[in-house]
């Protein structure tokens, strides 16, 4: 198989710095119940200048197809990290290694200090509860209420009741869905079980989230919805994410826009539509298993490359 080029106008690709054993904490931003736990259950974190998750030369396949093959980028605190890529092209597999959730074939992941791929099962228990992950499918626990369905991590860690309550409905009240507390999955439409599964993803706080294909299936006003959700998330709680998508509008929305706290709306990134340095939204670009394209959002619109412009139109 032959390498996929990888298109013109990229910045070069930036050799990942040495990682080494994380002394600092990464969880000195406003999650400060989250540091705590964080902290007692004795997790590692990044230091600064260092990025939150990298991939080194990451392999995946099943049976006789190789379906990543060679996948190196970084993620910093507090960036979008956007994937794109036709179905099939690996957006999943690649957050699901980067969230502990599978491992690779061979290749080297370091997610918040820790390198995960090495991890015994049980160590990944513990870190799983540092990442939120609303997946794809939704997959809600239909015999469950919303209110179960959120509480369900804080009550396998044991959490105080009173805090488990105070938790859901903060959190329900953030995805505007507090009204739906008793309701079970199969009453909500699907924007709403899509906002439940963040609020399941947010309830302990991470600072680090995975959002996979969350505007799938949504109409326009309801996806733009769920993008405000990530934008909050991302300039009020500083969380780090990554997103799959097939909708470019997500792309450029977290590009476009932030939520600024002081009119507590959306408003323009900046004047000159460029995004504050403290949040940047960059996009990897998947495509034969490779990273295709790897820059910001808005580089990506202006690009003269035949098989992104192809990509763009068809994913608009
Ligand atoms: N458990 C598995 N067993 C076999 N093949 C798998 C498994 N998981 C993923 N694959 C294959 O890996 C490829 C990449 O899957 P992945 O779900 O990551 O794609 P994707 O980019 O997320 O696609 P979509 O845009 O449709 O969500 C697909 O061809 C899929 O069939
Ligand atoms: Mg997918």
């Amino acid at each position: 198989m032959t390498e996929a080029p990888v298109a013109q106008g990229v910045g070069p690709v930036r050799q990942k710095p040495p990682l080494r054993p994380m002394l600092l904490s990464i969880y000195n931003f406003q999650m400060a119940p989250l540091a705590r736990a964080a902290s007692s259950r004795g997790m590692t974190a990044v230091l600064p200048g260092e990025p939150l998750i990298a991939f080194q030369d990451v392999h995946i396949g099943f049976e006789e197809r190789e379906v990543l093959r060679g996948i190196s980028f970084e993620v910093w605190r507090a960036e979008s990290k956007i994937l794109l890529g036709e179905s099939g092209s690996g957006k999943t597999l690649i957050m699901k290694m980067a969230a502990g959730l599978l491992r690779p074939d061979s290749g080297r992941i370091w997610v918040m200090g820790q390198e995960i791929e090495k991890m015994p099962e049980s160590d990944l228990l513990d870190f799983r509860r540092h990442v939120g992950f609303v997946f794809q499918e939704g997959a809600l626990f239909d015999s469950l209420t919303v209110s179960e369905n959120v509480a369900f991590r804080l009550n396998e860690e044991n959490t105080d009741e009173r805090e488990i309550e105070a938790r859901v409905r903060e959190v329900l009240r953030f995805v505007e869905m507090e009204q739906a507390i008793d309701k079970f999955p199969g009453e909500l439409s699907g924007g709403m079980r899509r906002r439940v599964a963040i609020a399941r993803a947010l309830v302990d706080r991470p600072p680090l989230v995975f959002y996979d294909s969350p505007t799938a299936g949504l109409d326009p006003v309801t996806s733009q919805t769920i993008i405000t959700l990530i934008l909050q998330g991302r300039d009020l709680q500083q969380v780090t994410s990554m997103l799959a998508t097939h909708r470019i509008q997500d792309a450029f929305g977290l590009a476009r826009f932030r939520f600024d706290r002081k009119t507590n709306r959306v408003t323009p990134a900046a004047p000159d539509g460029h995004p504050p340095a403290t949040a940047p939204t960059n996009v990897l670009v998947l495509r034969e298993g490779q990273i295709y394209f790897q820059g910001a959002a808005l580089e990506l619109l202006g690009t003269s490359d035949d098989y992104l412009k192809a990509f763009l139109e068809s994913a608009e």
